[in-house]
């Protein structure tokens, strides 16, 4: 049957990394007769502009018919003062919470080629393999109630952290069988020192433990898991969080790798849709310069074949491609050590090139 995939290259950089990665995904659909449809519509401030709402209905409709999602990024200054509703960050809320993508998946990883970009000392992050499972549909950035209140003095705004067992249970299941594939060991981050809904993640968290015997659980404050990631990030294999808490802590980590534009992300539901997205917002001072690095989004791309296109074997090419392509020198502005670098548009044909070098093997 035909896999549908929705692109959504939404603002500022997101246009440019996201036909690095359409050119990546026509080779790939050529070379290997991949039964892909794929359409392309706006979200974001870009579709504010154009039809009155950063997620139109229709895009809605068209995602949750889609297999797969590829979200360029979302986002500038000139619409920092819409009110909440026309906002760009509500196409990525609202399709999160619409497609109920509760799992999203931030890998932190080092080339090791790439140590000096990162501004921590090379020993502390060389190796660097990290995945954190981030709660993505609950939490404080959904909970009611929420709102801001002028009807009194002074005046307040609030919002709600909320977590029940189920959302819970099934984050942590994702996070334990993550660890279960990889190294064996998950670390859960909240403040249960403080909070009565991070006491009973941990509580959940802990009474799922039995059920795998082979991944060794710890638990970890946040405040110390932000220090602890800057100062020892290797202690780490998987880290499953709260929305809030891995929103911050997948910044530090996607850091410490050097750049963030080599980071992939996706974000799941129960079904095998999902959306990909590189970790890296729309980077509104370099948009339409022609020097983003794409990596992410590339990167991002071959998450969407492994996890929502059923093509593991075309998801590992494209991440050895991708070490190629580092181990061979090319650099974009962002990971360059001097002033030779690649611009965006001349990555995907490296790529590309690498690729066919690697099927006519
Ligand atoms: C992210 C971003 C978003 C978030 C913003 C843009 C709404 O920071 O995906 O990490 O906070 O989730
Ligand atoms: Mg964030």
């Amino acid at each position: 049957m035909t896999k549908k995939i929705l692109i959504l290259p939404g603002d500022g950089i997101g246009q440019e990394v996201t036909s690095s990665a359409q050119e990546v995904l026509d080779y790939l659909m050529v070379e290997n007769a991949l039964d892909f449809s794929v359409t392309h519509m706006d979200v974001g401030g870009t579709a504010y502009e154009k039809h009155g709402s950063p997620l139109p209905a229709d895009v809605l409709a068209e995602a949750k018919a889609s297999d797969a999602i590829l979200f360029g990024a979302v986002g500038a200054p000139q619409w920092d003062d819409l009110d909440w509703d026309h906002r760009p960050e509500q196409a990525l809320l609202g399709l999160r919470k619409e497609l109920e993508l509760f799992a999203n998946l931030r890998p932190a990883f080092l080339f090791n080629e790439l140590a000096s970009a990162s501004p921590i000392k090379n020993h502390i992050i060389e190796n660097l393999d990290i995945l954190i499972v981030r709660e993505l549909t609950g939490g404080i950035y959904f909970g009611e109630p929420r709102g801001l209140v002028t009807s009194e003095s002074p005046h307040y705004a609030f919002n709600t952290m909320i977590y029940n067992e189920d959302e819970i249970r099934r984050i942590a299941k994702v996070a334990f069988e993550a660890a279960q594939k990889r190294n064996g060991k998950l670390c859960s981050v909240e403040k249960a020192n403080v909070l009565e809904v991070s006491k009973f993640w941990r509580s959940i968290v802990s009474d799922m433990a039995k059920d795998y015997p082979d991944v060794e659980l710890s638990h970890q404050l946040a405040d110390n898991t932000a220090m602890q990631l800057v100062l020892n990030p290797n202690q780490y294999d998987v880290i499953v969080a709260s929305n809030l808490f891995g929103d911050i802590l997948s910044d530090i980590a996607a850091t410490l790798s050097g750049s963030i534009g080599m980071l992939p992300s996706a974000s799941l539901n129960s079904t095998s849709q999902g959306m990909y997205e590189p970790c890296h917002g729309s980077a509104p001072d370099i948009a339409g310069q022609n020097i983003a690095n794409p990596i992410a989004m590339i990167a991002s791309l071959a998450m969407a074949l492994k996890y929502s296109l059923n093509e593991a074997k075309l998801a590992e090419r494209i991440d050895n491609a991708i070490k190629t392509f580092i181990a061979n020198g090319h650099r974009t502005k962002d990971i360059s050590t001097d002033n030779n670098s690649l611009n965006t548009s001349e990555v995907a044909p490296l790529i590309i090139e690498i690729l066919q070098n690697d099927s006519a093997n």
